[in-house]
């Protein structure tokens, strides 16, 4: 895990309509990931984006695809998310029967594994698994819809994760994805999250100057 923080703005906010122009937008503006969040009707109440999609967009930009799957059963869809450009694939333990296997399969892929733990969801249900993957997202509004009010108690999850990660001395990322604002991201960041995800707050403050909101959350 690097020390400098990166931003990673969730498309589930852009305009559908022009979604390649935004995502070159997000590049020109300063975003070191973008974040795809694909959503199945089924895992969460909701439906976004497929493999085509993401297949339409890789050669718009080379910054990293950061592909955070809420759709349950997952396996079946690892490779066409892999084949369409994903660089990191990030799955929830619960939309499987079998992490280990989950994992294997997006490593399988050359691609960055991801778990997501729903702010419910303990860490010791991915604990014997982090050795094995790149990423912990932690989701601070329950999965579903972007607009959220983020969930302070994640923190204290957060907090322990990265006691956790220290202490193994492993090399992980801690991504959290949910309702970032000005104002948490400089908690988030405190609790050991290195990687900020945030649809609303990068689309929507300073109308809509996205510059502009990329360089305040990395900054504050
Ligand atoms: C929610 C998604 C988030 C969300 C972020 O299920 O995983 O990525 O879109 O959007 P904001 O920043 O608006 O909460
Ligand atoms: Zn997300």
């Amino acid at each position: 895990m690097t020390n400098s923080i990166k931003i990673s703005p969730s498309i589930l906010s852009a305009d559908f309509s022009k979604l390649g122009s935004e995502v070159i937008s997000l590049e020109r503006a300063g975003a070191d990931y973008i974040h795809i969040d694909v959503m199945d009707g089924h895992f969460v109440p909701n439906l976004t984006i497929g493999p085509e999609v993401i297949k339409k967009l890789r050669p718009l930009t080379e910054k990293t695809f950061d592909v955070h799957l809420m759709i349950s059963p997952v396996d079946k869809f690892i490779k066409d998310y892999a084949k369409a450009g994903a660089d990191i694939i990030t799955f929830h333990p619960e939309a499987t029967e079998d992490s280990a296997k989950t994992i294997e399969l997006i490593k399988k892929e050359n691609k960055k594994v991801g778990i997501s733990l729903k702010p419910k969801s303990k860490i010791e249900l991915i604990e014997k698994h982090l050795h094995n993957i790149d990423l912990v997202l932690i989701m601070s509004v329950e999965p579903g819809f972007g607009g959220q009010k983020f969930m302070p108690e994640v923190l204290e999850k957060t907090k322990a994760l990265k006691d956790i990660i220290d202490k193994k001395k492993l090399k992980i990322d801690i991504e959290i994805d949910g309702g970032i604002n000005f104002e948490n991201c400089i908690l988030a960041k405190k609790a050991g999250a290195n990687i900020l995800v945030s649809g609303s707050t990068i689309f929507k403050e300073n109308k809509g100057d996205l510059k502009k909101n990329i360089e305040i959350l990395r900054k504050n």
